[in-house]
């Protein structure tokens, strides 16, 4: 049988009264989503569409998802699909009046860790700010004990007319998490705010929702990722390889964990981080810029950072006719040496974190910088294996820290040694 490269496990699930196979994959970028109960509530929207993606989704990173669509969302997209992506029988208002109707909205309330409704109906909110329970999806919404959150739907003349409005108040003083909708072109061939986030998104918003008391819940961590650019002129860049991976698994790793997230990077090829606050920069000046007047519980500077950069920039682009040019480098600023030296007595910082990416005498040269740039540990990463470092979605590395201990963590995905370090960032702040 065809594995993926994903840890796969074949695992049994009740689909209805048969019993089929299926793969379930355990992402390893999506670890939080593991083993949690997640059920998802599908309204009357078009957007019903994007619920089967979401679900799917879900069910490979290896929630147990259960579906429950509503009589207008059945309309949309049958309950078939979603068993065909969860592996699972999803649920409709037939089951309201069935055998199991006594228990079922009620354990569901209980046993899930999320209720997530996507797409939400302008109807179905409406139902939710007044307490009505007249079908399986609001039944259960009013008996669930777990966090709810929704993902509204509608054209935008609805979203903004003022009965949505006031229950959209309503249900968020109650604690309810809302995510989107987003502007843009609606199925009434209008243009307005209502349209559900796509899927990756919602996930994002899962992602913090279920993360939300982890242990770096009340925090705030800065992440820097991505290489600098420092121009020679308007066109030319001196930039190096790293792709910001290493970074954004971390600023994910930290929002998963429950931490309020900063993220400063210099890369615009990868997918942001939902819930993370984002500086976009491009040089190491640009860089320092950003984080000299923030403060934080900890900081973990996955960037790499120039050292060298073109003393002057010429303001025209050189041209090929003028001859091979001539570029003079001066040092850089260093961001961690100078962060640990302004800002007199008190450290900006609870934990500062660096990385040391390095070819040869990993050990000794990464001890040297954790000393030399008074860091509370350092994260020493040999650039020479072919698996590890830049680019690619694997890492093996060396912790080093500052009470001499160090901890060598095996060749492990990005996510995996992102969520190792969290873990120490929170010790340290404990
Ligand atoms: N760093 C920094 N400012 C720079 C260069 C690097 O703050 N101008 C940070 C990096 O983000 C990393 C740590 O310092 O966390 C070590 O970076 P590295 O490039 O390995 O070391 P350098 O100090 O630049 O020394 P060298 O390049 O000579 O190894």
């Amino acid at each position: 049988m065809k594995t993926d490269a994903r840890s796969s496990q074949r695992i049994q699930t009740e689909f209805g009264h048969r019993f089929v196979l299926c793969w379930q994959y355990n992402h390893p970028d999506m670890s939080i989503l593991s083993g949690k109960h997640i059920l998802i509530g599908v309204t009357g929207s078009i957007a019903a569409y994007k619920a089967a993606d979401l679900a799917s989704k879900l069910a490979q990173a290896g929630a147990k998802v259960d579906v429950l669509l509503t009589g207008a969302g059945e309309k949309f997209v049958s309950p078939l699909t979603f068993q065909s992506v969860t592996g699972r029988r999803a649920y409709t208002d037939a089951d309201l009046w069935g055998n199991e109707a006594h228990v079922l909205h009620v354990s569901f309330g209980k046993s899930a860790d999320l209720l997530v409704i996507a797409p939400c109906t302008a109807d179905t909110m409406a139902k939710l700010a007044h307490g009505i329970a007249d079908n399986l999806l609001t039944v259960t919404a009013l008996a669930a004990t777990c966090p709810i959150l929704i993902a509204p739907a509608m054209d935008g003349g609805m979203f903004d007319h003022p009965a949505t409005q006031e229950n959209l108040k309503t249900l968020l003083s109650r604690g309810l998490l809302v995510a989107g909708p987003a502007s843009g072109h609606l199925a009434s061939g209008l243009s307005g705010t209502g349209r559900m986030i796509e899927p990756m998104e919602v996930l994002g918003h899962i992602r913090m929702a279920l993360g939300k008391n982890g242990k770096l819940a009340g925090k705030k961590i800065i992440v820097t990722a991505g290489g600098t650019q420092e121009a020679i002129d308007p066109v030319r860049v001196i930039t190096n390889h790293s792709s910001g991976k290493q970074g954004y698994a971390l600023a994910q790793a930290a929002l998963d964990a429950g931490a309020e997230v900063c993220l400063i990077t210099t890369t615009t090829a990868l997918t942001l981080p939902v819930g993370a606050h984002v500086v976009h920069v491009k040089s190491v000046q640009e860089m320092l810029d950003a984080l000299l007047n923030k403060s934080a519980d900890a900081l973990v500077m996955a960037a790499a950072a120039a050292d060298f950069r073109p003393k002057n920039i010429a303001k025209e682009k050189m041209k090929k006719r003028d001859g091979i040019p001539q570029i003079e480098l001066e040092a850089a600023p260093d961001v961690l040496g100078t962060l640990s030296t302004v800002g007199g007595e008190k450290r900006r910082f609870k934990v500062t974190v660096g990385f040391a990416a390095e070819s040869q005498s990993l050990l000794e040269n990464a001890a040297e910088k954790l000393k030399s740039k008074g860091l509370d540990f350092i994260a020493a990463n040999d650039i020479s294996a072919k698996d590890a470092g830049f680019a690619v979605e694997t890492n093996r590395l060396t912790l080093l820290f500052a009470d001499g201990t160090k901890e060598n963590l095996p060749l492990m995905s990005k996510t995996e040694a992102a969520e190792k370090i969290m873990e120490h960032i929170a010790r340290l702040l404990e």
